[in-house]
């Protein structure tokens, strides 16, 4: 069953019409990754993709993974999980709160087995003699680390680029998608190994991402990108009015949906560029929808559904 991920996937490119866009000349295009699946979306899906295929071969059927809260990429490996046939263990960060928020129901509803664990227990999630206790209480297990990033995870986002360039009659100038862990955006920086030029956005607070991407590339130096460090608005999950008002407006004006942590900071951003004239007129720019959708179910119970 999971040999159905080998099959193309190809998601859509729409262009994106805004008065602004025309007044400054730019073609902005959208890479509509959040149609990949229902639930396992966006880059879920293409960073899951080289995993769940060496779990299979190394003849593994249960995934364990870590994850916050709401984590896009609990919900998605859960998915993944009841989908191509595969037990999950996800290890939570924090408490167990009942009722689970929307994320955590819909993981533990599709059968993932959840296990909350104490923030200092979190933090060791990389080190290996933690490892090996998970691995004594839960057995054998296909280890997908937090947020799904890992070099499996960076050659499926980097087939972004391969497919971008199948349904484009020229490649973009500028290739842009939101940074959590980076590993979308390197795969983005490996697939287009060295041309045109790519731009990360971070969603969280802090100047780590640079550090981060240039190991995660690891032997190979490029240097066509760049991150934009200040449309994290206060950090990880936080948001401010105006974030909210550019999301409801733009989901108004083009009938596409972003959410707060991610894909609206993304887009805010490339606007705000836009605005100042950051891309030299006639510039093409590519965005990346990473999906992410699911978490606004949460956002909006936490928040009086100020996503509208
Ligand atoms: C919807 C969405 N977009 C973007 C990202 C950032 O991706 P990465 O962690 O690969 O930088 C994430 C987090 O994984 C995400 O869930």
């Amino acid at each position: 069953m999971v040999d159905s991920f080998k099959q193309s996937i190809d998601s859509p490119i729409q262009e994106i019409q805004h008065d602004l866009l025309q007044s400054k000349g730019i073609l902005l295009l959208i890479k509509r990754d959040d149609l990949i699946h229902p639930q396992v979306s966006g880059n879920k899906w293409r960073k899951l993709k080289y995993n769940l295929l060496a779990a299979k071969k190394e003849q593994q059927n249960t995934l364990l993974t870590f994850g916050g809260a709401f984590s896009n990429h609990i919900y998605a490996t859960a998915a993944a999980g009841k989908v191509f046939g595969f037990k999950t263990i996800g290890l939570i960060r924090g408490e167990r709160i009942e009722p689970l928020n929307p994320t955590l129901a819909y993981a533990e509803e599709v059968g993932m087995e959840l296990h909350f664990i104490s923030r200092s227990d979190y933090r060791k999630k990389e080190d290996i003699v933690y490892q090996q206790q998970v691995r004594a209480n839960f057995g054998n297990f296909y280890l997908i680390p937090e947020g799904g990033t890992n070099e499996r995870a960076i050659k499926g986002c980097s087939e972004l680029v391969e497919e971008v360039t199948s349904q484009l009659t020229a490649l973009p100038d500028y290739w842009c998608a939101s940074c959590g862990t980076g590993g979308t955006l390197s795969g983005i920086i490996k697939g287009l190994d060295g041309r045109q030029k790519v731009l990360g956005f971070s969603a969280l607070k802090g100047n780590f991402h640079q550090k981060d991407i240039e190991e995660l590339l690891g032997e190979k130096k490029y240097n066509n990108w760049q991150i934009n460090t200040q449309y994290h608005f206060g950090g990880y999950a936080k948001f401010k009015p105006t974030l909210i008002d550019f999301i409801n407006t733009f989901k108004k004006e083009n009938n596409i949906q972003l959410e707060p942590v991610y894909t609206g900071k993304l887009f805010y951003g490339i606007y705000d560029l836009i605005k100042n004239d950051y891309f030299p007129k006639g510039s093409s720019i590519l965005a990346v929808h990473t999906g992410g959708l699911q978490g606004i179910a949460g956002f909006n119970r936490r928040f009086s559904n100020i996503i509208t």
